[in-house]
């Protein structure tokens, strides 16, 4: 005797009957569900959006050097607030420490400087950067400026004439969480070939004429800041400005200080 063989061929009982449908129905249902999860609208990718990284140490000098660049008449909120975000300690050298937060260039190494706050906020403003700007900075330095770039777009691009300060500052800049910033030892008179163009140049080193590579480098529509004189004396900072139509147009705006753009030699 198969007690096996005698069951088949026997139609289902109610029960059984019951077990298909429901096993019939959870699969219906499984397949409207991936069904609507493949045609769910996918959300759209955000490639121009991160979210720069917060201190808060030492954050009630910071306001304080925020309400000295507002009394000079600068009130863009959106300038005060990247001013107010960038932990400019942790840019001088140690023993500048306590004088970080004054309005005022301190040395940095190498001859060089750090710019004065104020300097840094109103030529970011002149730049008019949002969350699309690509922008160059010619005169990395401690990386500050980069960094304060990097509150308005993760598309900034900064050239350093001196290797050690170049090098100093990369590290800088990714150990603090700026990781859009991307430095370059180079000499900046040439500006950044491979990622031109770009909306926005910020050139922090006085040059006697504006470098042609530069104006080139500059989109339809974009917009450049540059110290322009002679070295060590007093220099104007120049707006420049490329039309859609490609025509440079320029104006002095104020007269500032800064170290002088040098060049590199060409075996270096
Ligand atoms: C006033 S400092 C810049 C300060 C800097 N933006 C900061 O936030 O610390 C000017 C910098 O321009 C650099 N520099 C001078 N000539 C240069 C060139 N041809 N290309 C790139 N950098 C140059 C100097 O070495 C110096 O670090």
């Amino acid at each position: 005797m198969t007690g096996q063989g005698s069951r088949k061929g026997r139609p289902l009982g109610w029960f059984g009957r019951l077990a298909c449908v429901a096993v019939v129905g959870a699969l219906a249902v499984a397949a409207v569900a991936i069904y609507r999860a493949d045609s769910a609208p996918v959300p759209k990718a955000e490639p121009d959006k991160w979210s720069p990284p917060q201190f808060a140490a030492r954050q009630s000098e910071r306001d304080a050097m925020v309400r000295t660049i507002r009394r000079y008449g600068l009130s863009d909120k959106a300038v005060l607030k990247a001013m107010a975000a960038v932990p400019r300690h942790e840019f001088v050298p140690a023993g500048r420490s306590r004088m970080a937060y004054a309005d005022t260039p301190l040395p940095i190494g190498h001859g060089q400087t750090i710019s004065q706050p104020y300097m840094v906020a109103e030529m970011t403003r002149l730049l008019k950067l949002t969350s699309k700007s690509k922008v160059l900075e010619i005169g990395t330095g401690s990386g500050y400026q980069a960094a304060v770039l990097t509150q308005f777009t993760k598309h900034v691009y900064s050239v350093e004439i001196i290797k050690p300060l170049a090098d100093a500052a990369a590290a800088r800049l990714k150990r603090l969480g700026y990781t859009p910033a991307t430095v370059r030892h180079a000499d900046g008179y040439h500006g950044w070939k491979e990622e031109a163009p770009f909306d926005a140049i910020i050139v922090t080193c006085a040059t006697g004429r504006i470098p042609p590579p530069l104006i080139k480098q500059l989109k339809p529509g974009g917009r450049m800041v540059i110290p322009l004189g002679a070295p060590f004396a007093v220099q104007s900072l120049m707006l420049v400005e490329k039309g859609k139509d490609g025509k440079v147009r320029s104006r002095s705006l104020m007269a500032v200080q800064f170290v002088p753009l040098t060049r590199q030699k060409k075996s270096e």
